[in-house]
């Protein structure tokens, strides 16, 4: 009898618990890894009455959709999620929207209305990566493009205002060759060693990679090549990896993005108790290069 009461307990304390759904995109990269475990272990401190509720959608847009229906059926009160792109999953959320549960969007965008987003401002991150390379290669030269996932808005964002800034303040800096490699490391090195293939010395000046883990491939392949001397390397998220190879000189830059967490989880929570926001949580984004990149040594992830 004390079992079966001691059973009816816990499960009246799980009942009682707020389920809130955290549906990420993809934990291929160790961003993401960051964000789901920021995320999971901030709650578990912070909120004993959460019963947080985790899925993969392992950068399959399907499989994620599927993980947020779930989670919808399993009666969460509020859905996190890190879309992998933004056409795929702009369906479920807005089902989502409409049956009341609220949807806070981390990192990348849907097409559709949300309760709440937040992220770093991809098209600034772009525009600014644009403009540096304009001065980086004085106002001429060829660059190579390894794109993250098609379809994710963070991938649109950070080619579009690229280009642009690219347009608008240096002409003559040509994107000679571009590729979706997923935000992932081993594509990246393969794209890159085809490039290598097919331009000579002297026609690269410049990789701008949508993250990390992808510049640091390009810097692996040129490394192997042994022609990493002729070409600099831009990159994204704020890797320590990344801080140590511009110390070194293999890059010469990258762009802070926020792993938003613990934010998503605690805006989540707040939504899921009824309090209300503007629609967008911006957060903020910093340029590291050779000038300032002492300060950061050390403090990526
Ligand atoms: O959506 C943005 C990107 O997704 C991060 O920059 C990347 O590392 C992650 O996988």
């Amino acid at each position: 009898t004390l079992a079966v009461a001691a059973g009816l307990a816990s499960s009246a304390l799980a009942m009682d618990k707020i389920k809130i759904g955290f549906s990420q995109g993809t934990m291929e990269s160790s961003w993401r890894v960051n964000m789901v475990e920021g995320n999971r272990k901030w709650a578990e401190a912070n909120l004993p009455d959460v019963e947080l509720l985790i899925t993969n959608g392992e950068n399959n847009a399907s499989k994620q959709v599927s993980d947020v229906e779930s989670l919808m059926a399993q009666g969460v009160k509020t859905l996190i999620i890190s879309p992998v792109t933004a056409d795929a999953l702009t369906p479920v959320v807005k089902q989502a929207m409409e049956a009341g549960i609220p949807v806070v969007t981390l990192d990348r965008k849907v097409n559709t209305d949300v309760t709440l987003h937040i992220g770093a401002d991809n098209v600034l991150i772009g525009k600014t990566a644009g403009e540096f390379v304009c001065k980086e290669l004085g106002g001429k030269g060829n660059v190579i493009e390894i794109q993250g996932t098609a379809g994710a808005s963070a991938t649109i964002d950070r080619h579009d205002a690229f280009h642009a800034a690219l347009a608008a303040n240096c002409p003559d800096v040509k994107v000679v060759a571009d590729q979706v490699a997923n935000y992932v490391r081993e594509p990246a090195i393969k794209f890159m060693e085809d490039m290598l293939q097919r331009f000579g010395a002297g026609e690269i000046d410049l990789v701008y990679a949508h993250n990390d883990d992808m510049a640091l491939g390009a810097v692996t392949a040129l490394e192997a090549a042994g022609r990493l001397e002729e070409v600099k390397v831009v990159g994204i998220d704020g890797e320590n990896a990344a801080y140590d190879a511009i110390k070194e000189g293999k890059m010469v830059a990258t762009f802070t993005y926020h792993f938003v967490a613990p934010e998503g989880v605690q805006y989540g929570y707040k939504v899921a108790k009824g309090e209300t926001f503007d629609q967008e949580i911006i957060l903020p984004t910093h340029q590291v290069d050779a000038s300032n990149v002492d300060q950061w040594l050390g403090k990526g992830f």
